[in-house]
């Protein structure tokens, strides 16, 4: 299949089966940015579980936080993204669309729609952050900006969280949440958005201990994709040259993934420095300094910094998952998620709809519910038609209910990627899928 067939079979599938659909579609779309569906939601939900459970549940010197969108005006002058935070932009003057002067068909001189020759204006800077006011009066004293990452929340509240869960130096802080960039040139479905959500992990070390956390943290979150089940060759790092490197950071890898566009970044690992606690502590005239127990050292940590893009993360899952196979002469569409991210775990079928087939297929369906596993019942159209329409949504199993369920109680457990079926007492399937959950 071309690359660019797998975008396209991609978009029409998340909103065909309710994983993405465009944001105000009705009006026409507003411009990347994109609203999850019944099936999206759940994958970017067990994305974000298995996030948090691995840095926060799994581990004892993380904390969880959830800091606000809106933050004071001086966070970002700290930041330096007031000043920092830019992006050059010009303009065709044939069609007046603006670009990003530094993407390779721009620096070639040619429109990228209308195809004229050196129309570019000069470039200027343009800063990404979206800005509004707080309160009624609509004046530059009262501009705010919405967060373009979440990682200052942390920052700011860098003592607070230590103070009171106690955590000694090294520790980290994680948090989920919306960031929001005015980008010029987004795209690639739900790759380049200009709403999105991070997955950000600050952790904070004593200076002289960063490379060493770097490697560690290098190492975990790599392993961390492998296990969600992404084929480790699509996965590489990236090291940030000296251009490339974001102002506050002395040393970056991003990791990579070969989308149908091109290897791309979808998560950054930053060493900070004591760049953002060091500014706060300017700025807020409030000292950040942490005292190191028994020698009452103080000193600024440094921060290594996890940055994971959960909509870039859905998509490497749906890119990495999706599969169309030759079986029996039909094609067949396939999404290989690993089933803890799958939407739907489940799918219970009676066979045909009668002979008590579907009263004992929906006290299946019951049960799954009861013991909160996600499922779907499901008695219309042939068998064959209702498992295909599971295969392209990424469900695990397909529970059939069938003859032999109304003589003995077992039932036929398909397994999305091999075929293969099993025979399990009906009074098992829950336990059945337990097992293979956890
Ligand atoms: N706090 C560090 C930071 O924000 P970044 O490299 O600018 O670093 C981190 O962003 C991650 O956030 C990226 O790897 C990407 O997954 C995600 N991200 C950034 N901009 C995005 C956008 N416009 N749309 C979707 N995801 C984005």
């Amino acid at each position: 299949m071309a690359d660019a067939d797998l975008m396209d079979k991609l978009v029409s599938l998340a909103k065909r089966r309710g994983y993405v659909f465009q944001s105000s579609e009705i009006y026409g779309g507003t411009g990347s940015v994109w609203d999850y569906g019944p099936l999206g939601v759940e994958l970017k939900r067990n994305i974000k579980d298995r996030w948090w459970s691995s840095m926060v549940h799994e581990r004892d010197d993380i904390e969880g936080l959830d800091a606000a969108i809106l933050m004071h005006p001086r966070v970002w002058e700290a930041s330096g993204h007031v000043d920092g935070f830019t992006d050059p932009l010009v303009e065709c003057t044939n069609c007046h669309r603006r670009f990003r002067a530094d993407l390779p068909e721009v620096e070639g001189g040619q429109c990228p729609v209308c195809g004229t020759k050196e129309a570019f204006t000069e470039p200027r800077m343009f800063n990404l952050m979206f800005k509004t006011f707080m309160g009624p009066v609509e004046d530059s004293s009262a501009t705010v900006y919405i967060r373009p990452e979440t990682a200052q929340g942390i920052y700011v509240n860098f003592l607070n969280v230590q103070g009171a869960s106690r955590q000694k130096v090294p520790f980290g802080i994680a948090q989920i949440g919306k960031a929001f960039r005015n980008e010029i040139t987004p795209g690639n479905f739900i790759f380049r958005t200009r709403e999105f959500e991070q997955a950000e992990m600050q952790f904070f070390v004593k200076p002289g201990d960063d490379e060493e956390w770097f490697e560690r943290w290098m190492q975990i979150r790599m392993q961390w994709h492998k296990d969600l089940g992404i084929r480790a060759d699509k996965l590489r790092f990236h090291e940030h040259g000296s251009d490339e490197l974001a102002h506050y950071a002395k040393k970056a890898f991003d990791i990579e993934y070969e989308f149908p566009f091109g290897w791309k970044e979808f998560e950054g690992i930053h060493n900070r420095t004591d760049y953002d606690l060091s500014r706060h502590q300017e700025f807020s005239g409030k000292r950040l300094e942490y005292i190191d127990a028994p020698t009452n050292e103080r000193f600024i940590p440094y921060v290594i910094e996890t940055s994971m893009g959960v909509d870039r993360t859905a998509l490497v899952v749906l890119a990495d998952a999706y599969r169309e196979e030759e079986i029996e002469g039909e094609t067949r569409v396939v999404l290989a998620l690993n089933p803890s991210l799958a939407p739907t775990k489940a799918a219970v079928f009676p066979l045909v709809k009668k002979d008590g087939m579907p009263e004992i297929a929906q006290k299946l369906s019951e049960d799954l519910r009861a013991a909160a596993i996600p499922s779907f019942y499901d008695q219309s159209g042939a068998i064959g038609r209702r498992y295909r329409r599971q295969d392209e949504v990424g469900t695990p199993w397909c529970v059939t209910v069938d003859g032999e369920t109304v003589e003995n109680g077992t039932v036929t457990v398909r397994d999305r990627d091999s075929l293969e079926q099993v025979r399990i007492s009906g009074d098992q399937v829950v336990s059945w899928i337990r097992e293979r959950l956890a």
